[in-house]
C-alpha cells in the first residue's frame, strides 16, 4: 500500500474583506501586513452554510482525483465551526457528494485538524480498511470571532479545502497524480496544559489568545515535528518539493522554514490572501499552489500544523 494525495481542491465565499475594514477598531492595514501579511481574507455571510464551501472544496477535489464518489471509503472533515452542533459537516458533505458507501465523521483538533485528519486516513488505507478517503478542511471562523478585539479579528477568515487520498501502488499513471516511492509519515502532539494561551469557551464562544506566546509555541511545535518526520524517512528539507505550514502569520511560516532549512520557492504562502482560515488552510493552500504550476505532476508534500489545544502535525506524503 501507498496513501498519496490523488485530488485537490477548494472553496471561499465571496465576500473579501480588505484590511481597512479593520480601521474602525483601531487596527491599519500597515499594521497587519507588517505583522502578519495578510493583505484580505474572506468571510461567510451570518446566514451561510459552511457545508456548502465543504462540498465545493469535496466536488473539486474528487473530480480531479478519478474516483467516483462511490469509491470513498471515509469522509473526513476536520472543522471547529460546524453549521450544526450535531450532526457534523462530513455526513451531509458525504450524502450530497453521492458517497454513499462511506463511513464520515468531523475531526476537532484545531487548527492542527486536516493533519490530524491526513493522518488518520493514511492509517485507513495502510490498514487496508479503506481505498479512498475524502479529507476537508473547513471553517467558519468569524462565527467565533470577537470583531471588537483587533489582536485577533484581524487574523481570522473562512474557506474550505479537499483532497482525495487514494492507495497508488499499482494505480495506472495514466488516470491518477502518483506520489514518490517515499511512504507517508506523520508526527502528532497535544498539549492541553497550554489550553490557556487560545481558547474560546463556552460562554461567549470567542476567541482568546496570547499572541506572542502562541507566535513561540507554533514555530516550536511544528518545527519539531517536521524535523522528526523527515528524520524518520531520511529525508532532508531539500527533498521535499513543496513544504506547506498551517497559514497562521506569514512570519510563523518564514520562521519555521527557516529552522528546517527549507529554500524559499519551496516554501508555500497564501496567508495574504486569506488569512488564517484553521483546518482548511493547508487543503486551500495547497490548491491554490496547485492552480498557480507549484506543484508537479508528482513529488513530495511537506506539512505542519499547530493550534488551539494546543495540536501539533507534520507529516510528509506524495501527490
Ligand atoms: N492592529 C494594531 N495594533 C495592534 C493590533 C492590531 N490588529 N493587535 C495588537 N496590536 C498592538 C498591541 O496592542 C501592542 O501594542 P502596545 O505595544 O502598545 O502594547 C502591539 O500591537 C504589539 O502587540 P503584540 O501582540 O506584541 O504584537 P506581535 O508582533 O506579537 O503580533 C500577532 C501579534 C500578529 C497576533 C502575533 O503575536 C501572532 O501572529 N501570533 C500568533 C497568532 C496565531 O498564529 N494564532 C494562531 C491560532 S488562531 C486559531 O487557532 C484559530
Amino acid at each position: 500500500m501507498t496513501a498519496a494525495i490523488v485530488g485537490v481542491g477548494s472553496a471561499l465565499p465571496e465576500r473579501v474583506v480588505p484590511n481597512s475594514h479593520f480601521e474602525a477598531i483601531g487596527s491599519s492595514d500597515e499594521w497587519i501586513v507588517k505583522r502578519t501579511g495578510i493583505r484580505q481574507r474572506h468571510f461567510l455571510p451570518e446566514d451561510g452554510h459552511l457545508a456548502d464551501l465543504a462540498l465545493a472544496a469535496s466536488r473539486t477535489a474528487l473530480a480531479r482525483s478519478g474516483r467516483t464518489a462511490r469509491e470513498v471509503g471515509h469522509v473526513v472533515v476536520a472543522t471547529t465551526t460546524p453549521d450544526r452542533t450535531t450532526p457534523g459537516l462530513a455526513v451531509e458533505v458525504a450524502a450530497r457528494l453521492g458517497a454513499d458507501r462511506a463511513a464520515a465523521f468531523d475531526l476537532h483538533a484545531a487548527c492542527a485538524g486536516f493533519v490530524y485528519a491526513l493522518d488518520h486516513a493514511v492509517a485507513l488505507i495502510e490498514s487496508g480498511r479503506a481505498g479512498t478517503v475524502l479529507v476537508c478542511g473547513a471553517e467558519a471562523l468569524t462565527r467565533i470571532t470577537d470583531h471588537e478585539d483587533r489582536s485577533t479579528a484581524v487574523l481570522l477568515g473562512d474557506g474550505a479545502g479537499a483532497v482525495v487520498v487514494a492507495d497508488v501502488a499499482d494505480a495506472d499513471a495514466a488516470d491518477t497524480v502518483l506520489g514518490p516511492s517515499v511512504e507517508p509519515a506523520f508526527r502528532l502532539g497535544s498539549d492541553g496544559e497550554l489550553i490557556p494561551l487560545l481558547y474560546a469557551d463556552r460562554y461567549d464562544r470567542k476567541l482568546r489568545m496570547d499572541g506572542p506566546e502562541i507566535f513561540v509555541q507554533a514555530v516550536e511545535r511544528m518545527s519539531e515535528a517536521a524535523r522528526d518526520v523527515l528524520a524518520r524517512r531520511e529525508l532532508t528539507a531539500d527533498d521535499v518539493d513543496l513544504f506547506v505550514a498551517h497559514q497562521a502569520n506569514a512570519r510563523i511560516v518564514r520562521a519555521v522554514g527557516k529552522e528546517l532549512g527549507v529554500a524559499p520557492e519551496r516554501l508555500y504562502l497564501n496567508v495574504d490572501r486569506v488569512a488564517n482560515t484553521s483546518s482548511a488552510s493547508i487543503p486551500l493552500a495547497l490548491h491554490q499552489a496547485w492552480r498557480e504550476g507549484r506543484l508537479g505532476p508528482t513529488g513530495l508534500l511537506g506539512v505542519a500544523a499547530f493550534g488551539a489545544g494546543v495540536t501539533w502535525g507534520a507529516g510528509v506524503i506524495g501527490w
